[in-house]
């Protein structure tokens, strides 16, 4: 309301003791009524219905639509109407630092609020061990570690330490909990998941509370994403994206208990896997989507493709208009497009003008995805909260990940005692290419999508770890391949395994034994006579059964992350091990698949694990 303030005449005579100011609103114009929807004391389903009531076909469309960062600026987002950005494994920002990301996720903000409507957008990452796209930020162990933890409520401390930091970068959706229930430990994403059993995935789902907190417009939430809907754990041979063959009955015991817990914490998103079950893709499964997910389990949040998801549902190159109609049509909501999304859009607007995709469909997907954005309070709050930018690779954060990291360690053989190792040792070798390089121990889905060796994000090596646990007096030599071991040392530590990857290029239909640098190293160590032990950087069981008897001492310690002080908190014996095994661990690959109470006779069972 505008004041002008107006003096009186002065009559003659009459003068006025006081100056009264008058302080008369101007005339105020007719102003217009705060739409429903740009009203926060309303309902958020009135302000869902007012906003769809607003919107055109082409409107609702864009909301349908996730493009790429790369693919999509913010201009040309907005200029779309694009509902929702995502960046793809390792697509980061330049520089790659917490504020650049915060000043990224802004401008796309900002541009999306200039738009007719101003509908913000939705964008998402994969934070899958902390938010691992981010130069500097906390790596935490990865899933198959923190199965092996099988602490929920830790769980649950990493997601809320998670949601901080990708908070304060402004990005409002994670693409995580992976919930998957690896079956088959060639598969590449094995180190994806809690457990072999649908035990622990369940009862990790208390990620998605601590991502999510107690309600999604609360400080530093984010929205999770319960991934990949469903089975994609269980298919023959463990092929990425390969087929689940499996009766109804044997994946609602095996692959549903997860996303029935997730369902139940209230995760906002599904995204649905890449596989098949029994021979038909799940991205247009539009039973286990419409039937079970939404109808049975009564999923309201929205559902997701995976990257390219529906390129992939007749096996050939790019989308058709069918796969655009079947998946839409299946249940799908929202659409990883994620390049060619002006084609997508375009496929979809005729579909439903041809009357093959129906409006009560779009609608739908409309109510699910507008639902979130206003329960994330994104109308109301559409900016970085840069109160959470610092948390990025925070002090406290990478005490929480070394938790996690001692808490995942699994000792698996301990002869004569020989650990914990004494901190005046006198002389310890180490030796490994999984010694000393964090992007070893962190493993895929960091800094880029598949990972990759040396010193990728600033963190504690276990080497590092070890100079660092040992008493002053204490020698510690390093050489990656083994040359300088005698009989003068101690002990000699070798920390060996896997190096980074991610997906399907992490599958091991061959061979899962160590590689011939690991066993060179090891052979080099037992010559001296020294007693050995190993520590076990991978993202899965390893067939190593035939080494097991040269070696004094085994501790699986999986993918760390950046704080590999952890594994020499329970090395020198700060913290007694107490991780068991997640994954039945083979006696050798020809196993595969080997899981609980199948019967056969594995080198160290599922929940296995000793102590001090
Ligand atoms: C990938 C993965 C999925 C991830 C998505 C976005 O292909 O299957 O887990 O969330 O694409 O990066």
């Amino acid at each position: 309301m505008t004041r002008l303030l107006r003096s009186r005449p002065r009559r003659a005579g009459l003068l006025l003791t006081a100056v009264a100011c008058a302080a008369a609103a101007a005339t105020p114009a007719v102003a217009e009524p705060t739409p429903v929807y740009r009203d926060a004391s309303r309902p958020v389903a009135d302000r869902v219905e007012d906003l769809l009531s607003r919107m055109s076909l082409q409107d609702k469309i864009g909301q349908m639509t996730q493009a790429e960062r790369e693919a999509a600026d913010p201009a040309a987002a907005a200029e779309a109407g694009i509902g929702s950005i995502l960046s793809g494994g390792g697509s980061a920002p330049t520089p790659n630092t917490a504020e650049s990301w915060a000043d990224m996720y802004d401008a796309y903000q900002r541009a999306a609020l200039n738009t007719p409507l101003g509908i913000p957008i939705l964008y998402g990452v994969d934070a899958v061990h902390g938010h691992n796209n981010v130069h500097g930020a906390t790596i935490f162990p990865h899933n198959i570690g923190l199965g092996a933890a099988n602490d929920p409520e830790l769980v649950e401390r990493i997601g809320r330490a998670t949601a901080e930091e990708v908070a304060g970068t402004g990005i409002d959706w994670d693409f995580a909990p992976c919930l998957c229930v690896a079956r088959n430990d060639r598969w590449g994403r094995t180190y994806e998941s809690f457990g072999e059993t649908p035990e622990r995935p369940t009862a990790m789902a208390s990620l998605v509370t601590g991502l999510q907190g107690s309600s999604l417009d609360g400080p530093a939430s984010v929205m999770a994403t319960a991934k990949h809907y469903i089975g994609d754990g269980g298919t023959t041979g463990g092929e990425d994206q390969g087929n689940t063959e499996i009766d109804e009955a044997e994946l609602r015991a095996v692959h549903l208990p997860p996303f029935k817990a997730a369902v139940e914490r209230g995760v906002g998103s599904v995204m649905i896997s890449f596989s098949s079950w029994n021979g038909v893709k799940m991205h247009v499964h539009d039973y286990l989507i419409n039937d079970v997910l939404k109808g049975e389990l009564g999923f309201t949040g929205l559902v997701v493709s995976d990257w390219q998801g529906i390129d992939k549902i007749d096996g050939e190159e790019g989308f058709t208009a069918a796969e655009v109609r079947d998946s839409i049509n299946a249940g799908l909501d929202m659409i990883m497009v994620p390049y060619d999304y002006q084609e997508f859009m375009d496929l979809l607007r005729q579909e439903v003008e041809a009357g093959r995709v129906p409006m009560s469909r779009i609608d739908d997907a409309n109510r699910r995805i507008l639902t979130k954005k206003f329960e994330l309070g994104l109308f109301e709050n559409p900016f970085t909260d840069r109160s959470f930018t610092p948390t990025v690779g925070s002090p406290e954060h990478r005490e929480l990940a070394r938790q996690a990291v001692r808490e995942s360690q699994v000792l698996l053989k301990n002869e004569g005692g020989v650990l914990p190792l004494p901190k005046d040792s006198g002389k310890i070798f180490v030796a490994g290419k999984n010694a000393d390089d964090i992007g070893n121990q962190s493993g895929g889905w960091t800094i880029s999508w598949q990972g990759e060796s040396g010193p990728i994000t600033p963190g504690t090596t276990i080497l590092e770890g070890i100079r660092q646990a040992v008493a002053p007096g204490t020698e510690v030599t390093y050489d990656r391949d083994g040359n300088g071991i005698d009989s003068s040392y101690s002990a000699a530590i070798a920390v060996v395994g896997e190096t980074p990857y991610a997906e399907g290029e992490g599958d091991r239909p061959e061979g899962m034994g160590l590689d011939e640098e690991d066993r060179a190293t090891l052979a080099k160590l037992q010559e001296s006579g020294v007693p050995v032990i190993v520590v076990m950087v991978s993202g899965r069981p390893l067939d190593i059964a035939a080494e097991l008897p040269n070696w004094d001492a085994l501790v699986a310690a999986w993918l760390p992350g950046t704080e590999g002080a952890g594994v020499a908190d329970v090395l020198f014996g700060d913290h007694e091990p107490t991780g068991t095994l997640p994954m039945t661990w083979m006696v050798s690959a020809d196993q595969q698949p080997i899981n609980e109470g199948d019967g056969k006779s594995p080198l160290f069972p599922y929940g296995y694990g000793l102590t001090y």
